[in-house]
């Protein structure tokens, strides 16, 4: 029995994919420290469980395929904070942030379409084009240029009428950039010319440093036909496990077919959902104290990095990554000897290769990327090994 052409191409996760070389590396008794996955330690607030208890009845219900009403009333008056009237009729409570992707995707690209996308990118991307049989086109930003919007009217000629959409996150994940407003413009001015939908991501919208404010892409009320936005909880609250996102759209069409998707899928998570509730009656200030932790991590890590002779990379500006590009052949061998060959008193750490986080082959070969989700302690240890791994390994590749 054979495959689909379709999961063939498609590849296995760029972060998970050396998770059998830190097994190995527990087996053998060494400890590693995890910096490879964005999945964030800090913990969930109680609110959502609280919520759940206060809400939850006898019988776990489909919900409505949109959402629980309540719960886009919650996000409608969320978004408030940000300047952007959504109403609770223009949200689509979505499996996480990932199924709205997969929703714009499919709404707005038929099979063999091509949508543009900013790379680095987070690697998911191509894996929801891969099952929608959607390609990617990718606009390469800079990591000498901290990986920020590079100029788009080179790319014009490249654009054809199977374009539909242009695809990206701000704040970014891998590379920690966050973009202005007058980039999210020139994104928008970009999609104007070319007629194309924004798929706008911005499940890590709160984390942005040095004094930064948050927005939305929401605020640019002129292009609301295009713009498709994607949120979760899943960052912003360290609720990766709730699977609750959103996608929502001042475009009425837009909607009406993403709901035909949703109703095919019958429900979001009903008790997450409800849960969910507690996190948006949360204070803001408390997200204020989440970002303010990402930040002393950011500089840890980037203190920490400062040190070595070399390396091409930026102080991120937001999300929790941090991408750097390295003097040597290939990451993906230094993260797997950091595994095998490198422990300082039998710890590691083990960082994710940046290759998967492109569409361009070859591209990202000698970047990785650095997830802070660590508290202080560990995180100062687990970047004292990085460090110490890379000076040894620049070495011995000298
Ligand atoms: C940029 C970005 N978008 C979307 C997601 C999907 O998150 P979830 O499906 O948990 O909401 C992630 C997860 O890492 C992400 O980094």
């Amino acid at each position: 029995m054979e495959y689909s052409n379709r999961v063939k191409k498609m590849q296995s996760s760029p972060i998970r994919r050396l998770i059998p070389f830190a097994e190995q590396a527990k087996e053998e008794g060494k400890e590693v420290l995890h910096l490879n996955i964005g999945q964030p330690d800090i913990e969930t607030p109680k609110e959502f469980f609280k919520a759940i208890e206060k809400h939850a009845g006898k019988v776990i219900p489909y919900s409505h395929s949109a959402g629980i009403k309540e719960l886009r009333q919650a996000f409608s008056k969320y978004y408030e904070r940000w300047h952007c009237t959504i109403t609770p009729d223009e949200i689509i409570i979505t499996n996480g942030g990932s199924e709205a992707i997969i929703f714009a995707m499919g709404t707005v690209a038929d099979p063999e379409d091509e949508v543009v996308v900013i790379e680095p990118f987070y690697a998911n991307y191509r894996s929801f084009a891969g099952m929608l049989n959607v390609n990617l086109l990718p606009i390469s930003a800079d990591p000498e240029a901290g990986y920020m919007v590079p100029d788009l009217s080179n790319y014009d000629s490249k654009i054809t009428n199977k374009t539909k959409a242009i695809i990206f996150s701000n704040p970014c994940n891998p590379t920690g950039a966050v973009y202005p407003k007058e980039d999210v413009l020139r994104i928008l001015e970009f999609a104007k010319k070319h007629d194309l939908y924004v798929i706008a991501d911005e499940v890590y919208r709160e984390f942005v440093f040095d004094g930064l404010k948050p927005f939305s892409i929401m605020e640019f009320t002129e292009y609301h036909d295009r713009i498709i936005l994607v949120d979760s909880v899943s960052k912003r609250y360290s609720a990766c496990g709730a699977r609750v996102g959103l996608l929502a759209s001042k475009n009425k069409t837009v909607l009406e077919q993403v709901m035909k998707m949703a109703q095919a899928r019958l429900s979001p998570p009903t008790v997450a959902q409800m849960g969910t509730l507690g996190f948006l009656e949360m204070a803001p200030e408390y997200l204020e104290e989440v970002r303010d932790e990402y930040q002393r991590r950011r500089d840890i890590v980037y203190t920490e990095l400062s040190k070595v002779d070399g390396l091409y990379f930026k102080e991120p500006k937001g999300a929790f990554y941090l991408a750097v590009k390295l003097p040597i052949d290939n990451s993906e061998k230094f993260v797997k000897w950091m595994l095998t060959e490198f422990d300082i008193n039998g710890v590691t750490t083990m960082v994710a290769p940046l290759d998967g986080f492109y569409a361009t082959p070859g591209k990202g070969e000698q970047e990785i990327r650095i997830a802070y989700v660590l508290e202080e302690k560990r995180l100062i240890q687990a970047c004292e090994i990085l460090r110490k791994g890379l000076e040894k390994y620049m070495k011995l590749a000298a």
